[in-house]
């Protein structure tokens, strides 16, 4: 309960995902702002979101970040592609007072350094039916062509911590191989669990192709509405990152060590009628 306490003081960053993806967006969080408590959220519970409903992602984004408030966040992360285009409009209307930074499926960097004109996209079906999506698509895909796909399966994938094994590279090559057929020189990573298996997609696309993971933009944008909100906080002595499952904690803490090498705890929150509870006998 301790690093919760400290929460409360002195505040810190929440961060929430389906899963392990936002993780990916979290070290580079910790990697801007060393010296910020940080509060990460993975719905294990739900993964994945990508074939849910909007509405039913809307509904757990809302109760998330409100748990993340109560917790002490002064700005929510929308680590997750999927709950952004389901709730980030929604969530700034209710929390008017409230920064947040969500993600959006990288097109833009992507259309202006294409030679080929061809670009893909893998995200979500959830990510590719929403509005988010379709404003990003008309605003920045003038002029090129977008080839996207789903790859159904490989959330869950990456979740069970298979990077590299025969059914992730399956799913992979049968979305990227049609995209190199129509010569796309760039993809875009639409989904926070994907750049778990950047390596496998370079690997399979080849070094012409660059492959766009937009995390580090977020890091960067997040710690610009950081600074301006906390302008007079002294930075904390000793920074914690907390680490909040509603799935199988002691399993996601094996994984941490190896995809968050900065020091942490892990706990777990109960869903209970619809609402989220920390589960403070740990
Ligand atoms: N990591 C998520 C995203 O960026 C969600 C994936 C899922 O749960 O389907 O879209």
């Amino acid at each position: 309960m301790n690093a919760i306490n400290q929460f409360y003081k002195n505040g810190a960053i929440g961060v929430f995902d389906s899963g392990i993806g936002g993780l990916s967006v979290l070290s580079e969080i910790r990697k801007a702002l060393p010296d910020v408590n940080l509060i990460y959220f993975g719905d294990q519970d739900h993964v994945p979101y990508g074939p849910r409903e909007l509405s039913q992602v809307l509904g757990f984004s809302m109760a998330i970040t409100e748990f993340l408030l109560s917790l002490g966040s002064k700005m929510i992360v929308v680590a997750c592609n999927t709950a952004s285009a389901a709730a980030l409009k929604e969530l700034r209307e209710t929390y008017s007072e409230m920064p947040f930074v969500g993600m959006e499926p990288a097109i833009k960097p992507a259309v202006e350094q294409t030679l080929s004109g061809a670009v893909g996209v893998l995200a979500t079906p959830a990510t590719f039916q929403s509005k988010l999506y379709a404003s990003v698509i008309e605003r920045f895909a003038t002029g090129v062509e977008i080839y996207q796909d789903t790859c159904p399966g490989l959330v869950q994938e990456i979740e069970k911590g298979n990077f590299n094994g025969k059914v992730t590279t399956k799913i992979l090559n049968k979305a990227l191989y049609p995209m190199l057929e129509k010569n796309i020189d760039s993809i875009v990573l639409g989904c926070t669990h994907y750049p778990y298996v950047i390596s496998l997609i370079k690997f399979l696309v080849g070094p012409d192709v660059r492959v766009i993971n937009p995390a580090p933009a977020v890091a960067r944008q997040t710690k610009k509405i950081f600074s301006q909100i906390i302008r007079s906080g002294n930075p904390e002595l000793s920074p914690t990152t907390t680490i909040i499952t509603s799935g199988d904690e002691k399993k996601l803490r094996k994984k941490v060590r190896d995809f968050f090498p900065y020091e942490n705890s892990v706990m777990k929150a109960n869903w209970i009628e619809n609402q989220l509870v920390l589960n403070v006998t740990q």
